[in-house]
């Protein structure tokens, strides 16, 4: 009990500290590492005066609100893919957002039905190939031709649990089944270069490496790389591919949702529609190269020369209800027990 009130009572003291008049402010707490987002955050303070305060947990963020119950300070949850969203809404740890602006913004199948999440931006889940190896994949190929014999000892991927990667695996849960799921997991793994590791860029950096000539990973590491002077080599190594067979290229979300006890309500919820709107979703797509959701928003022109690519259909919720029997899948493959 003395360790729940006084993680509570420094997290308020935190806040405290920061803003002791200020009441026009708004709280959030963030999976996304705070430098991706601060750009947005910053315009917010600028065009509205409302006070931004943030932290940063890439674990233990439900936990943490859950101890802080009614007292938490937690206006805004940013997460960084459905899964975890989820995480929040089935904890019950979100409330309820009704939006016009949110649902003008926001495409229905990137926010949730029920008004518990929305969709900020898109990530595609892609194939990568070596440059020098293998060149860019033939139209039609898909996350299913990784499983295929002819592939042994050159695939790499992070960990099977990761939750990328899961929510891939639950989209093809409702796209093929689990028995089909199950034995496109046997296949990849048999097909694994080394045990899975690290996170998506080291998988780009594998190929690089001469590890592996294919890779799993999400679209806008390969742009974060190719900007960076001190990857970019690693990144030139490969060319983006994306999958393209049943159900096109698997697309997740960085989501976002209100907190239960949101001290600041109409700040938070202001927040979020600045972020799904014009200006932050230049900003996103600009500073992040990820894909904007809102539809008149356009991809950084980096982005918009890896071309088109047909995304999956299928409403996000769809892929977040199949997440605990693919989570199942890859443990009963024992995905990362390779050695
Ligand atoms: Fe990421």
């Amino acid at each position: 009990m003395k360790k729940v009130i006084s993680a509570v009572a420094l997290a308020v003291s935190a806040f405290a500290s920061t803003s002791a008049l200020a009441a026009n402010e708004v709280n959030v707490y963030s999976y996304r590492q705070v430098y991706l987002i601060e750009p947005m955050l910053k315009e917010f303070e600028k065009d509205t005066g409302i006070k931004v305060n943030t932290i940063f947990a890439d674990k233990g963020l439900v936990d943490r609100v859950k101890q802080e119950g009614e007292l938490s300070p937690a206006d805004v949850l940013l997460t960084v893919d459905i899964a975890r969203v989820m995480e929040i809404v089935k904890a019950g740890l979100a409330q309820k957002v009704e939006s016009k602006t949110l649902e003008k913004n926001i495409p229905a199948q990137f926010r949730d039905s029920n008004g518990d999440w929305f969709g900020l931006t898109k990530r595609a889940r892609v194939i990568y190939s070596s440059k020098d190896r293998v060149g860019k994949l033939p139209a039609g190929f898909d996350y299913l031709d990784l499983a295929k014999p002819e592939y042994k000892g050159k695939v790499c991927v992070r960990s099977g649990k990761n939750s990328y990667n899961v929510s891939l695996f639950a989209a093809m849960i409702e796209h093929y089944g689990e028995e089909k799921t199950k034995s496109f997991l046997e296949g990849l793994k048999a097909n694994l270069a080394q045990k899975p590791q690290g996170g998506d860029r080291d998988q780009i950096k594998a190929i690089k490496e001469g590890i592996c000539d294919y890779a799993l990973g999400n679209s806008y590491y390969y742009g974060k790389m190719l900007d960076d002077e001190k990857q970019r080599a690693n990144a030139e190594g490969a060319v983006i591919n994306f999958p393209d067979g049943q159900f096109g290229t698997h697309v997740n979300i960085s989501a976002v949702a209100v907190a239960k006890h949101s001290p600041n309500r109409a700040n938070a919820v202001k927040l979020i529609e600045y972020l799904s709107g014009d200006k932050a979703q230049k900003l996103y797509a600009e500073l992040n190269h990820e894909y904007p959701v809102k539809e008149t928003a356009k991809a950084s022109e980096m982005v918009r020369g890896w071309g088109s690519f047909s995304a999956d259909a299928i409403k996000l919720e769809d892929i977040a209800k199949n997440y605990e029997k693919a989570l199942k899948l890859v443990d009963e493959v024992k995905f990362d027990d390779v050695k």
